[in-house]
C-alpha cells in the first residue's frame, strides 16, 4: 500500500425490528414499511483504507477480513455492492479497497451482523466519497446517503445507521418515510421508550438454515403475501399511535403479532422455514406466565431466528434480570443471554469525529 494510503473508521450498531420488514421488490425496494430499535452494546467496527491503483483499470479492488481473516463471503457480497455503486460512484474502481470489520457481540450467538456491518460499510464509503469529492454533506444528507447505500446490501442495514426507533419503507401516516432510506423516529425526551432494554437469549448459535435474501424471495409467490402487506400496514398505524401515547400494552401486542406473523409467514414458505425451536416456546410461555403474574411491563420480539428478544424498561431491570438468571437461561444455549439497551447509532472512530 503507498504513502497515500487513508483510514477511515466507523462503528454501527444491530437493530431489533417490531414491525417487520419481510419481502422485497427490485432493488432493496421493501414491500412494507418497518420500524425498529436500534441496540448499543452490539456492534461492528469496520476500518477502510484505501490508496488510488497505480494503474487504472475497470476492476472493482476489494479485500475483507473479519477479525483479522480474509472473509470471502462477505468480500463477494462487497464487491457485488460496490459493482452496484460503482457507476454513480465512478472513482470507486480507481482505487484500492481494504475493509477489515469485527464484531463486538460474541461469535456465534446466532445474532445477525449483516445490519450492523452494512451499516459500518456504507458509512467508511460516504466518508470516503466526502474525501475524494471534497465535497462535505450536511449532517442529514451525510446519514441519508449512508443509509441509501446500506439498504443496497441488507435492507435492515438502512436502519442502523441512526440511533433510538427507525422507520424505513413508504409509510402514508409518516411525512418523512421513504422507500429509499430510513429515516430517525422521532419520540418525546419524557417518552419510556428512551429508557427500553433487550436482553438477547440465545436458544440456539447456530446458521439458520433459511437465509433472509431467501426469505424474502419467498415472499413473492407466498399465498400470504397481500395480507401480509395490509397487517404490515395496520400494526403499523397502531404501533405509531402507540408510542406517541406511551402506550406500553399497543406496543407490547403489536410487537408479538409481527414476532409471530414473521415466523407464520416462514413456516408456511414451503421451504425450511421452521425456525424456532422448543426451547424458544418454552421461553415465550414463560414470559407470559411472568408477565401475568408480576405484573411487569415486558413482551418479547423474534428476528429470523430461534432466539428470543426480551424487551422492557429500564425501572424494572432488576426484577427482569432476576427472571432471567432463574427461570430463562435454562433454556439457552450454554446458558448465554447478552444484555443490550436502546443506543444512539453509529460512531465515527477515524479520521475524525462527526458530530
Ligand atoms: O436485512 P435483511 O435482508 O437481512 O432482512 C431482515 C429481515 C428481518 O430481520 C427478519 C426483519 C427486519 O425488519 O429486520
Amino acid at each position: 500500500m503507498s504513502e497515500e494510503a487513508v483510514t477511515i473508521g466507523w462503528k454501527a450498531p444491530s437493530n431489533i425490528a417490531l414491525i417487520k420488514y419481510w419481502g422485497k421488490r427490485a432493488n432493496q425496494i421493501p414491500e412494507n414499511g418497518s420500524l425498529s430499535i436500534t441496540l448499543a452494546n452490539s456492534t461492528t467496527t469496520t476500518f477502510l483504507t484505501f490508496n488510488k491503483k497505480e494503474k487504472e483499470d475497470q476492476l472493482i479492488s476489494v479485500e475483507y477480513y473479519f477479525h483479522g481473516e480474509r472473509q470471502l463471503q462477505f468480500e463477494k457480497k462487497t464487491d457485488l455492492l460496490l459493482n452496484q455503486l460503482s457507476s454513480e460512484i465512478g472513482f470507486l474502481k480507481n482505487y484500492n479497497l481494504i475493509f477489515k470489520s469485527e464484531n463486538n457481540f460474541p461469535h456465534s450467538t446466532g445474532i445477525a451482523s449483516s445490519a450492523s456491518s452494512m451499516a459500518a460499510l456504507a458509512l467508511c464509503l460516504v466518508s470516503m466519497e466526502e474525501i475524494i469529492t471534497h465535497n462535505k454533506l450536511n449532517r442529514d444528507d451525510f446519514f441519508c446517503r449512508a443509509s441509501t447505500i446500506a439498504r443496497l446490501g441488507s435492507g435492515s442495514a438502512s436502519r442502523s445507521v441512526f440511533g433510538g426507533l427507525v422507520s424505513w419503507g413508504l409509510i402514508p401516516s409518516l411525512e418523512q418515510s421513504a422507500d429509499e432510506y430510513a429515516t430517525p423516529f422521532i419520540i418525546h425526551s419524557t417518552s419510556r421508550l428512551n429508557t427500553i432494554r433487550d436482553i438477547i437469549l440465545i436458544v440456539s448459535a447456530k446458521e439458520k438454515s433459511v437465509s433472509s435474501t431467501m426469505g424474502h424471495s419467498l415472499m413473492n409467490h407466498h399465498p400470504y403475501k397481500e395480507g401480509r402487506k395490509a397487517q404490515a400496514n395496520e400494526n403499523m398505524v397502531k404501533i405509531i399511535e402507540g408510542i406517541r401515547k406511551d402506550n406500553y400494552q399497543a406496543i407490547a401486542e403489536i410487537s408479538e403479532n409481527e414476532a409471530l406473523s414473521l415466523h407464520a409467514l416462514l413456516m408456511t414458505s414451503g421451504s425450511d422455514g421452521l425456525l424456532l425451536k422448543p426451547n424458544t416456546i418454552k421461553i415465550i410461555e414463560e414470559i407470559k406466565y411472568f408477565r401475568k403474574t408480576s405484573g411487569l411491563d415486558l413482551f418479547f420480539t423474534i428476528d429470523a431466528g430461534p432466539n428470543i428478544h426480551l424487551i422492557y424498561y429500564d425501572d424494572q431491570r432488576k426484577q427482569v434480570l432476576a427472571f432471567v438468571e432463574s427461570t430463562l437461561s435454562q433454556y439457552c444455549e450454554g446458558g448465554k443471554w447478552i444484555d443490550d439497551h436502546i443506543g444512539n447509532g453509529p460512531e465515527q472512530l477515524s479520521p475524525a469525529l462527526r458530530n
